[in-house]
């Protein structure tokens, strides 16, 4: 006789949203945040991508370019008597541009893996993606770093170098619900402060070859008024431009009002910003720009954000003379950072040559995975 499988004591919810951290409807941003921090830990080994409670509250506050879904699998009770979160899933539509893309996120207590827990939530969040009409799905599997070479349960990409596990809980997972390999991005981390002398020299270095065409701006948190329609031309041409290999991805629509919106949401966040941006001083235009941004509760830790420079502008070594002259400042103003960390398609070989020869070294990655929603699999048994 067989025995009966055993009920499961865990359930899916749609949570509550809520506009403040201490509402009591606010568990599930909580609860999400540490089964974040527990999942970086137990798979990465640190928790510096977990997203916190009010990343996730300002978040599904905004859903001016972009809708979220979430879903949360709970089972018992906190400490403080609110819903346990043992799984999640966060389901973002772009709602401006890419409106064809599904992006998804699944995440699920190690203590709680190999229960259908998971599977539960793609099932769902995938017939949400088909009720709204999108098209193709991206999810992201994170690494604490790549397989040596000749690993033989390493796959690789698509397209470009970097190679991932097969043997990863969201390898597997992923692969099992019909998603494939398209690119391997890099997570590059710098040791700071460099000293002064060596950022200096670098300085000195590109400016030399950049010249006198171009003048450089530094300032903290807002653009100034008389650039923010050029910051949001610089952001559509970084969304046109990045190498993404066969990322179904198309350019994003950005003018003022978009910049203005991300950066309240970073002010929500609590982050603070710090842009370096190069006008072309005969037409008085920015050719490019570099942002770092960090929270204050995270002291140690700085996050390099999009830098770009416009194609006409290439070659002048203004991507180097940006980030060099963003570090300085950056070390101005917070010298208890320890590290900074940034993220690269491996296909961007121009991007992390800048970052190597600033002294980032490889930090992990995440495998970028697509599928037409048409052959996304239901995954879950019976
Ligand atoms: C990937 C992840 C979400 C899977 O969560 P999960 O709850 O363990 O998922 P499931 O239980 O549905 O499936 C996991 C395994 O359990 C098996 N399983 C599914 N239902 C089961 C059940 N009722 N009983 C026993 N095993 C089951 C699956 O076949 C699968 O087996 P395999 O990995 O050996 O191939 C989890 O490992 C995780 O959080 N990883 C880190 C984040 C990540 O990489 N996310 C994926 C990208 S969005």
């Amino acid at each position: 006789m067989s025995t009966p499988a055993a009920t499961p004591t865990w359930r899916l919810v749609e949570p509550p949203r809520a506009d403040r951290l201490d509402a009591p409807e606010a568990w599930a941003y909580h609860g999400v945040a540490a089964l974040e921090r527990a999942v970086g830990l137990a798979d990465l080994g640190h928790d510096d991508l977990a997203p916190r409670a009010v990343d996730l509250l300002v978040g599904d506050r905004h859903q001016e370019h972009a809708r979220t879904h979430r879903l949360a699998a709970v089972d018992g009770e906190t400490s403080h008597g609110a819903p346990r979160v043992v799984g999640h899933g966060e389901l973002v539509l772009p709602v401006s541009d890419n409106r064809h893309l599904a992006v998804v996120r699944i995440a699920v207590l190690p203590s709680h893996r190999g229960r259908g827990i998971g599977s539960a939530i793609a099932d769902r969040l995938r017939r949400v993606a088909l009720t709204e009409c999108r098209t193709t799905v991206f999810a992201e599997v994170e690494l604490a770093h790549e397989p040596p070479d000749g690993a033989p349960d390493a796959l690789a990409p698509r397209e470009g170098p970097g190679r991932v596990s097969a043997d990863l809980p969201g390898m597997r997972f992923a692969r099992r619900a019909g998603l494939g390999l398209e690119i391997v991005a890099r997570r590059s981390v710098l040791d700071v402060p460099l000293p002064d002398d060596v950022v200096d020299e670098v300085v000195a270095g590109a400016a030399a070859r950049a010249g006198d065409a171009y003048r450089l701006h530094t300032w903290q948190g807002p653009a100034p008024e008389s650039w923010v329609e050029q910051v949001a031309a610089l952001e559509h041409s970084l969304s046109e431009d990045e190498p993404n290999g066969g990322l179904a991805l198309e350019p994003e629509r950005w003018d003022g009002r978009r910049v203005r919106v991300e950066e309240a949401k970073r002010a929500e966040r609590g982050m603070t910003l710090l842009v370096t941006a190069a006008e072309h001083v005969p037409t008085g235009t920015l050719a490019g720009m570099t942002i770092l941004e960090w929270a204050d509760d995270r002291p140690e830790l700085t996050e390099q954000e999009s830098t770009v420079v416009l194609a006409a502008h290439r070659g002048h070594r203004l991507g180097l003379l940006l980030k060099a002259v963003n570090l300085r400042e950056h070390t101005r103003l917070r010298p208890a950072a320890r590290r900074i960390s940034t993220w690269n398609n491996e296909t961007n070989a121009p991007m992390l040559a800048i970052n190597v020869a600033l002294g980032f070294r490889p930090a992990g990655g995440s495998a970028e995975l697509q599928a037409p929603l048409a052959d996304v699999v239901p995954l879950s048994r019976g």
